[in-house]
């Protein structure tokens, strides 16, 4: 099944199991392409869903929530999911509103975009509308905690990736995701770099239509990095009860 991340449906019964989502719950789930993802959290377990995504797809130039419509429409999902054409950090949602939040491969881009300020933004408005004790699960791409190695420098700060310094920009170590998390309000529960991160990228390579169209682009820095300097990270963190 087409998933636009690293991992897929594995990242995502990956950090359900994390995040120990329960039956009947209402969760937001940000960042979403065309909700394969977001369509398997809420039958799988079960859950009310709010799914948001601003853009539109970069291939076909429909809403990403109007790819989510027809697949929750397949899936017969209707009654328990609604998509959204919003996002971080300005989704208007009244405070202490959700049980869980789960967000992958999403804000690292945002990050690269418009920089580590607007990341705080986000994380600051993810803390706001979890209810006090609800639960925060993160995953993007993070660097490993290493030098970076002069082949891979020369490519990830190649300008033309997403930030003004390309790729680099997009991506911190755990430990500096972590740190945004603690500063934002956050209780760490777990975090860590997935133990599966770089067979999750190497099925990217080989699946993403992207990568697929353009093999000398995306999937060649990654294949060049071969798990030097790339990982993915993810970070369960709780709105502690005041
Ligand atoms: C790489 S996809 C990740 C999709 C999926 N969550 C996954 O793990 O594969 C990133 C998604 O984030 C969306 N996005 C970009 N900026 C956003 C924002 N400010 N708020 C919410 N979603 C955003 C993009 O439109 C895109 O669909």
């Amino acid at each position: 099944m087409e998933c636009s991340g690293p991992g897929g449906l594995q990242l995502t019964e990956f950090m359900a199991e994390k995040m120990r989502l329960r039956p009947g719950a209402r969760l937001l789930d940000i960042g979403i392409e065309h909700g394969y993802q977001t369509c398997f959290l809420a039958k799988e377990y079960d859950l009310f869903v709010i799914a948001i995504d601003p853009d539109d797809d970069r291939i076909d130039g429909v809403p990403h929530v109007e790819h989510l419509q027809r697949n929750l429409i397949d899936w017969e999902l209707a009654d328990q999911v609604i998509g959204l054409k919003t996002g971080v950090p300005d989704t208007r949602f009244a405070g202490n509103t959700f049980d869980f939040v789960h967000s992958t491969t999403t804000l690292e881009m945002v990050r690269g975009l418009f920089g580590v300020d607007f990341y705080r933004e986000c994380l600051a408005e993810i803390y706001r509308i979890l209810r006090p004790g609800g639960i925060f699960g993160l995953g993007e791409p993070m660097h490993l905690d290493v030098s970076i190695p002069p082949d891979l420098a020369e490519i990830y700060t190649r300008g033309g990736g997403v930030g003004p310094e390309g790729w680099a920009d997009c991506f911190a170590t755990l430990a500096e995701t972590v740190d945004l998390c603690r500063e934002a309000g956050f209780h760490i529960l777990e975090a860590d770099y997935a133990p599966d991160a770089w067979e999750w990228w190497t099925q990217f390579v080989l699946n993403d239509p992207h990568c697929k169209a353009d093999p000398e682009g995306e999937a060649r820095v990654i294949q060049q990095d071969g798990g030097r300097w790339l990982s993915y990270g993810y970070i369960i963190a709780q709105k502690p009860v005041e």
